[in-house]
């Protein structure tokens, strides 16, 4: 008995002071649970709940975890809380944060019990509360990433001992103090990224002497005052401050710039003849600002700009007609300032090559969206009195009210409509800051930029073919002279045929009435940018035909060629019964994550971004080898300018910008909706969709009187949407639901991603719906898990 006591003593003790060679320490993993525990057990940390062994190197898309010595090193979590709320308060909001419960501090309490943590990334968890200031015990900490919680308040000054941090998140919080003035302490540190927050006050001239730093992203918080010179910061490259209120002039650069970001403030005065000398700048945007005069010529003729946006300014002067642009320039905004004279050719090109925006400006060119010159140049004079006080302040009173008026009277409806084009032209900044804002994109903002620049660079000059272009002869041709047996369909823009070219590629031909306001060289200009977008998942645009009607304006007509898809819609493909060619949960996985892909790379990829792009389950085809593809993508690119014309007098109304954007998460959502229970407008399921929504609605949310009579797709949708998550939970309620092919081929948790991922995107409440890049991972990561299961499968009937 004693011998057993002692020997049992021996053991527990040597178990418990030697840990296996290979095992996390026992402590560190219940200092995990203990975390999984606070964060209220977040259901991508279900994987720690039956580890055969331990949790070392235990990685998924939402986790992972890497140890060293038995320690661990890395810890990184990304939470589904996605949603933000405008109004938050410091309190927990329900289904939002953590619970009430959550107390941030016995959070960093357990969280720096882990003390060798290198690397800690703790994403999107509802974190609440202010920042504990002993986070700075975890003192061996290179990168720490809080991004898109709700943390408030300041950034406590003991973070200053963190030496060894190299990388600094806190983007999407609500830290409502002063940008701390001590990150100087913080000498190895290269990334500093506290967007979207609520910092005040001015920007710390301390920053400036953190030399290796080679990124700052401060944007979207309310800085105000100066900008200091950063000429120190040598390792600069990427400087976004958008959407302030800094107000000074503009400071002196490093030269080792590459992307500049200063949108959306009060800079004043002109643009530095220095900016003109920063050779490698590739993308510059100071739109949305109150600058000056005549901006350096020398800005245009970069050797590596290739994005230049100077857009709603107060820039004046003519450009000179010998301006220089450089060979990498892709777009160009200069719209509503007050520019004179004509566009310089090598924005004025019929080529092409470089997309340029000038609306809004007083230049004596052939557009509508010019206003009249005496209105720049009065403006121009309204700004230089109202600085020039000291002169005869009452002669610049009177002499002011009465332009005013005049102003006002002459210039009102001229001024609506510049509104309206300034607005579309800013859609670019929108839409990047839009895209910014998701929690996903939050890290690799600083690299989207850089991807964004490389695309456009490869649209500038290399790579893409220009676009061919087609006779009408060859396109008869080609159809038989438009035969009734070439015919395949008609879309929303017109009618579809098939076609045969003289070298034996079949093509598909899609002719697109003209509106008649288009002129023939701006909408060649669009068309070549339209061939231009390739992307494996998006149905090639060959080239096209537009010289015929337009000559002749009673049949304006434009031929679109495409690569010709042989194997058929993804909605056929779902409706299909005969068992070897239904598509399984898997395959439809892969094929939505295609579209997904293509979707993001209209979206950000390329600059414009593309937004509205008719996401349909008829629009995606599949080509020989059965690659789904994308069509009828694009067109506001063809569209957009009539579209700006057709809408004036609608004031406010136009500009959907936000609107479009979701439109493709929206209708992205359908698609989902379709891959989970089969088309939906195909007769016999839309009658029993009615009859289940009517059963089910009996008891539960909705009267079914509302619902019958205010039924519409739409509507369907949502409520399949609600009808599913009501009834997934039982086997009955999914096998009444969602398509028995499905059924028979998913795996439950992958299935409950998607189905989540749809309510989202579909969600009356656009701001709850999911970023692109969100869509995209949540389906990487349902046909992760659904692979998972798959093998598993497969090996369980094996053995
Ligand atoms: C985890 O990975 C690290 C580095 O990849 C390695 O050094 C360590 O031995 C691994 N630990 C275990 C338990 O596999
Ligand atoms: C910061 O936000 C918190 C929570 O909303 C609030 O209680 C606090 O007063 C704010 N502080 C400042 C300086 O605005
Ligand atoms: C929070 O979520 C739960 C379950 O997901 C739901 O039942 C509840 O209605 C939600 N509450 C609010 C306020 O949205
Ligand atoms: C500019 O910033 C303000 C807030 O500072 C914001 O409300 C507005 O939408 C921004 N405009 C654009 C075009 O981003
Ligand atoms: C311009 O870009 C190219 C390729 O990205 C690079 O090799 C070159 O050094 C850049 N030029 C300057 C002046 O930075």
């Amino acid at each position: 008995m004693g011998w057993l006591n002692w020997l049992l003593i021996v053991y527990l003790s040597c178990s418990f002071l030697i840990p296996s060679t290979h095992e996390l320490q026992s402590y560190q993993t219940q200092l995990l649970l203990q975390l999984r525990k606070h964060l209220e057990y977040p259901p991508m940390l279900d994987v720690w709940e039956n580890p055969n062994g331990d949790l070392c190197n235990l990685s998924t898309s939402h986790m992972s975890i890497i140890c060293e010595d038995n320690t661990v090193s890395e810890l990184k979590i990304m939470g589904d809380k996605l949603t933000k709320v405008s109004e938050f308060k410091g309190f927990a909001i329900p289904n939002q944060t953590l619970s009430e419960s959550f107390s941030i501090d016995s959070f960093a309490t357990t969280l720096t019990r882990l003390t060798s943590l290198k690397f800690l990334s703790l994403m999107s968890l509802g974190i609440w509360g202010p920042l504990p200031d002993k986070i700075h015990r975890l003192y061996s900490l290179q990168l720490l990433d809080l991004s898109s919680n709700f943390i408030y308040g300041s950034v406590p000054p003991e973070l200053s001992r963190l030496v060894k941090l190299s990388s600094l998140t806190l983007d999407g919080n609500y830290f409502n103090e002063t940008v701390p003035d001590w990150l100087d302490s913080l000498s190895k540190l290269t990334t500093l990224s506290l967007k979207n927050n609520r910092f005040t006050g001015e920007f710390p001239s301390s920053i400036c002497k953190i030399k290796t730093l080679t990124g700052i992203a401060l944007s979207h918080n309310q800085l105000t005052g100066k900008l200091p010179d950063l000429r120190t910061l040598t390792s600069l490259h990427v400087l976004d401050l958008r959407e302030n209120k800094l107000d000074s002039d503009l400071p002196a650069m490093p030269k080792g710039l590459i992307t500049v970001l200063l949108s959306n403030n009060s800079f004043s005065g002109k643009i530095p003849a220095h900016f003109g000398e920063l050779s490698r700048l590739q993308h510059l945007d100071l739109s949305l600002n109150h600058l000056t005069g005549n901006p350096p010529t020398t800005l245009f003729s970069l050797p590596n700009l290739s994005y230049l946006n100077l857009a709603s300014n107060k820039l004046s002067g003519s450009l000179p007609s010998q301006l220089r642009c450089s060979s990498k320039l892709g777009f160009v905004d200069i719209s509503s300032n007050r520019f004179v004279g004509g566009l310089p050719p090598c924005l004025n090109s019929p080529s092409g090559k470089v997309i340029a925006k000038s609306g809004g400006n007083c230049l004596s060119i052939d557009n509508k969206n010019q206003l009249p010159e005496s209105y720049c140049e009065e403006a121009e004079m309204e700004g230089k009195q109202t600085r020039g006080r000291t002169i005869g302040v009452l002669v610049a009173i009177i002499g002011g009210v009465v332009l005013v008026v005049g102003l006002f009277l002459f210039a009102f409806p001229i001024f609506r409509r510049r509104y309206c084009s300034s607005k579309t032209t800013e859609q670019n900044i929108v839409s990047k800051v839009v895209q910014d804002t998701t929690p996903a994109g939050v890290p690799s903002e600083i690299l989207a930029n850089a991807r964004f620049i490389s695309q456009v660079t490869k649209l500038g000059t290399q790579g893409a073919p220009i676009c061919s272009v087609f006779s009408l002869e060859e396109l008869k041709e080609a159809t038989n002279n438009f035969d009734s047996s070439a015919f395949m369909g008609e879309g929303p823009t017109g009618k579809v045929y098939k076609g045969r070219l003289e070298n034996g590629t079949y093509v598909a031909i899609r002719t697109l009435a003209l509106l008649k306001k288009q002129s023939i060289q701006n909408l060649r200009v669009r068309l070549d940018l339209l061939s231009k977008l390739h992307h494996p998942h998006l149905v090639g645009l060959l080239g096209h035909c537009a010289d015929g009607g337009l000559v002749d304006s009673s049949s304006n007509k434009v031929f679109l060629v495409y690569e010709y898809m042989p194997n058929g819609t993804y909605r056929s493909h779902l409706s299909e019964t005969s068992p070897e060619k239904v598509l399984k949960w898997s395959d439809r996985l892969a094929i939505l994550i295609g579209v997904a892909k293509a979707v993001h790379f209209l979206h950000t990829g390329v600059i414009p971004g593309t937004f509205s792009n008719r996401l349909k389950t008829n629009n995606i085809l599949f080509d020989e080898h059965r690659i789904a593809k994308l069509s009828d993508y694009g067109m506001t690119i063809i569209t957009e300018e009539i579209e700006r014309l057709d809408a004036k007098g609608e004031g406010t109304k136009f500009c959907p910008y936000k609107i479009n954007l979701e439109d493709d998460i929206y209708n992205f959502g359908f698609i989902l909706l379709e891959s989970l229970v089969g088309p939906i407008v195909t007769g016999k399921r839309e009658a029993f969709l009615l009859n289940e929504m009517v059963s089910q609605s009996s008891n539960s949310y909705e009267c079914p009187v509302k619902v019958i009579s205010r039924f519409s797709v739409f509507q369907t949708a949502h409520f399949v949407v609600k009808l599913l998550q009501a009834s997934f939970g039982s086997q009955d309620g999914r096998r009444r639901i969602v398509d028995p092919i499905v059924l028979t081929t998913c795996s439950q948790e992958s299935l409950s991603i998607v189905v989540s991922l749809t309510s989202k995107c579909i969600s009356p409440e656009p701001s709850n719906r999911p970023s692109f890049e969100d869509i995209l991972w949540n389906l990487q990561y349902a046909a992760q898990v659904q692979a998972t299961a798959d093998s598993d499968l497969k090996s369980d009937s094996t053995n």
